[in-house]
């Protein structure tokens, strides 16, 4: 255990790098990081009361113990337009197994100074800003009482990772904020986000390419776009996705709330056993939606998507519709959504007298229980 001589190190220099507000922080951290890494055994690297200004950062493994991480004070990410254009990460971690963060502090992206920068609604090819938390290929990690505040594009992403457990996680940005993404997942496996609070302009959480068994449970999302599968399709050899289990979730004000959406192009792959079960929505714009013309810009490839969706379960789905339209599945023609089950939904339109209304295309399945808004399978 290395933890005091970690404690004083971080301590000392941390406050020098606070006081001077220098790009100090950056040596200090990679410095007390690699210590770490290199011992045996359980290494705890502390980031003590105070706010610090830290540098982007790629924290590299393998290391030879298990690392933990308690950050109690408050990092803050440059605000610098040259940093913001050319980076795609604030704090990153790679390749480790074995990774604990906790101890309640705050990870402040400082996203204010650089979404003027993002003009991603008008450029497809636009550079993204830097995303405040990345873990690539990181395995056995747990993730808890953290909180992040307004990154610059997306909050929390989730690569090449294997069982890691995010838990009592709040993040937050403003509703119009662009791309902020609350987290994000592509390629991991076995990854849990229980009792958290996401509150952003994009995406409550999104999972793409080759994301399997997750699942979500007792998380508050909104304002933002709500838990997305995809978008999918975008890309030639997408990897399928299928395991998902989001549960005892509510949806405040969001755009969205289950949302599945692939974009309308000749790249196949498939999205199957997915389950949504005892979810609220308070004031959703589309609470149920599968949309297979997924559209962000003006200029899409039209056609037919060729992801196929399967075994889509929705059970015991309640509360309010902002709009009058519910639930919506508009499936590919030629690659029909397939086993949709609708199982005791109960909508109702908030803003007038008329009642929620659904909409399928190409859609097949059951409706089982009380159906309002009437199913349309
Ligand atoms: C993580 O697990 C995968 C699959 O078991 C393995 O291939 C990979 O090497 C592991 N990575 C690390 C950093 O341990
Ligand atoms: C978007 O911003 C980049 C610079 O970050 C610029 O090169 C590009 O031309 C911009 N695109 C549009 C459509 O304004
Ligand atoms: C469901 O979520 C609520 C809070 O949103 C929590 O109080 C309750 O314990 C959760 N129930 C289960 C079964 O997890
Ligand atoms: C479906 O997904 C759930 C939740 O991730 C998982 O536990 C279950 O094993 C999967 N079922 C099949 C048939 O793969």
């Amino acid at each position: 255990m290395n933890s005091i001589l970690f404690f004083r190190c971080v301590y000392i220099i941390f406050i020098l790098a606070c006081i001077f507000e220098v790009g100090y922080g950056k040596t200090v951290f990679e410095y007390v990081f690699n210590k770490a890494c290199q011992s045996e055994g359980i290494n705890l690297v502390l980031i003590p009361w105070g706010t610090y200004l830290l540098w982007p950062i790629v924290l590299n493994g393998p290391c030879n113990g298990l690392l933990e991480f308690v950050i109690i004070g408050t990092l803050k990410a440059p605000t610098d337009k040259a940093y913001s254009i050319n980076v795609d990460h604030w704090i990153t971690f790679q390749h480790i197994d074995g990774l604990i963060i906790t101890g309640g502090g705050k990870l402040d992206g400082q996203g204010p100074s650089a979404w003027n920068e993002n003009n991603c609604s008008k450029d497809p090819n636009c550079k993204t800003l830097p995303i405040s938390l990345r873990f690539n290929f990181v395995n056995n990690s747990r993730i808890s009482y953290l909180h992040s505040v307004n990154s610059k594009e997306a909050h929390v992403n989730i690569w090449g990772c294997n069982h890691m457990k995010l838990n009592h996680i709040h993040i937050i940005a403003p509703k119009d904020s662009p791309n902020t993404d609350g987290i994000r997942i592509g390629s991991s496996s076995n990854i849990e986000i229980l009792n958290s609070i996401i509150a952003t302009g994009d995406d409550c959480v999104a999972m793409s390419s080759g994301s399997k068994d997750i699942i979500i449970q007792n998380v508050k999302c909104g304002p933002g776009h709500g838990i997305s599968v995809g978008s999918l399709g975008r890309f030639p050899n997408e990897k399928d996705v299928s395991g998902l289990w989001v549960t005892n979730c509510t949806f405040i004000g969001s755009q969205n709330g289950l949302r599945v959406k692939t974009w309308a192009t000749p790249y196949s792959s498939n999205v199957f056993n997915l389950t949504f079960e005892d979810i609220i929505m308070d004031n959703v714009n589309n609470p149920i939606i599968i949309d297979q013309q997924y559209c962000p810009h003006a200029n899409c490839q039209k056609g037919n998507s060729q992801v196929q969706i399967q075994d889509v379960k929705y059970r015991n789905i309640k509360g309010t519709s902002y709009s009058k339209l519910a639930v919506t599945f508009d499936c590919s023609k030629i690659k029909p959504c397939e086993n949709i089950e609708l199982n005791h939904i109960d909508l109702t339109y908030k803003s007038a007298r008329g009642h929620a209304a659904s909409s399928c295309s190409n859609a097949k399945g059951i409706a089982i229980g009380q159906q309002q808004p009437r199913s349309c399978l």
